[in-house]
């Protein structure tokens, strides 16, 4: 099997800062849902020469810019030479053909590198299974080569990206915390603009040692933040659940805001949303509660109790594009 499907995921603890950048080795700890939607799909093949095509759902073919052919070339590389380090050598071969379906529709501004780098993991690990067949863990370094993100979504439910030690390929790698039957939480997704990312991740995890609050950051996750989120899961407190992420959220952006340059991922519109939903949890008691990653878009996470109400209220945001996702089961092989 050599055709993988995978699903972007939403970080309650923040991946934000390597150790090394080359390599995507974290700072500290992260931790995040798997989303159920929208889907990418891969296959890798033998081919004569390296090629990367992308095709969208209406099966039209999206041109990529050398920029995004040369990020996989490169990460194809990697995941040879980790490959290599387990016994695998010469499984994947010196030139693959890449064929991406993204099911992601380009307005709703879900960052799709953990989808398509865990999905590209999975297809990896699907075409190399006759020779070597890889654990979720060596899948999730895979991933990480790709997007460090990505390692997360290797597993449904709610997954953390380890930070490990060392400075090897092989360093820092994902565990499920507990999978997507564990508990019932949706992802409503408020996408205020569409414009696109001035300064993507890679670039962005490059600057955050430069912020003077990049220092507590990483202490105050490592101590006490990836802890405190964990036993939120375990227990299902919502609650607790909300506090940590928000407070980890409102960190990550205040280290980008606060880098050299500055990084300002957030807008006045998300502000607006983020102020109307706490006066509404005030209000009405509603358990809810948003984040943001790199861009102005806002999350909106809930137990199935509250997603009627979180809806109504997304539905009235005016302008935005509004996408419902729940807990999913993350990267799998289909054929
Ligand atoms: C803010 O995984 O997108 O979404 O490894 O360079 O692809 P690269 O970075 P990426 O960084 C994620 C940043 C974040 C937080 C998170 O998802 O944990």
């Amino acid at each position: 099997m050599n055709t993988a499907r995978s699903t972007p995921n939403i970080a309650f603890i923040k991946y934000w800062g390597n150790r090394s950048e080359e390599l995507r080795l974290p700072m500290a700890p992260s931790l995040s849902m798997t989303l159920d939607q929208p889907t990418v799909e891969i296959t890798v093949e033998e081919a004569e020469t390296f090629a990367v095509r992308s095709f969208l759902t209406d099966g039209s073919e999206k041109a990529l810019k050398e920029k995004d052919i040369s990020r996989f070339r490169k990460v194809i590389t990697r995941m040879q030479q980790y490959l290599e380090t387990i016994g695998a050598d010469c499984a994947l071969p010196a030139s693959i053909a890449i064929t991406v379906r993204s099911h992601i529709p380009p307005a709703i501004g879900l960052a799709s590198s953990a989808a398509v780098f865990s999905c590209l993991a999975k297809a990896v690990s699907g075409f190399v299974a006759p020779t070597l067949k890889l654990s979720p863990k060596q899948e999730s370094i895979l991933a990480r080569l790709g997007s460090g993100s990505a390692a997360r979504s290797i597993y449904g439910g709610f997954s953390s990206l380890e930070e490990g030690s060392g400075l090897e390929l092989g360093s820092a790698w994902s565990e499920q915390i507990a999978d997507e039957r564990h508990w019932l939480l949706y992802d409503i997704v408020v996408v205020p603009a569409m414009e696109e990312k001035k300064v993507g991740s890679t670039e962005g995890h490059a600057l955050a040692s430069t912020s003077p609050f990049y220092k507590d950051r990483i202490e105050a996750i490592r101590s006490r933040r990836q802890k405190e989120c964990i036993d939120a899961i375990l227990s299902k407190d919502f609650e607790k659940l909300q506090r940590v992420t928000e407070e980890d959220c409102l960190d990550m952006h205040h280290v980008m805001e606060t880098s050299t340059p500055p990084l300002h991922y957030l807008n006045e519109e998300t502000h607006r949303i983020v102020n109307a939903i706490r006066a509404l949890r005030t209000k009405e008691h509603i358990p809810v509660l948003f984040t943001m990653d790199a861009g102005p878009t806002v999350h909106l996470v809930c137990p199935e109790e509250a997603k009627n109400a979180v809806l109504s209220f997304a539905k009235a945001q005016k302008g935005c594009t509004i996408f419902e996702t729940k807990v999913g089961p993350g990267a799998s092989l289909i054929e």
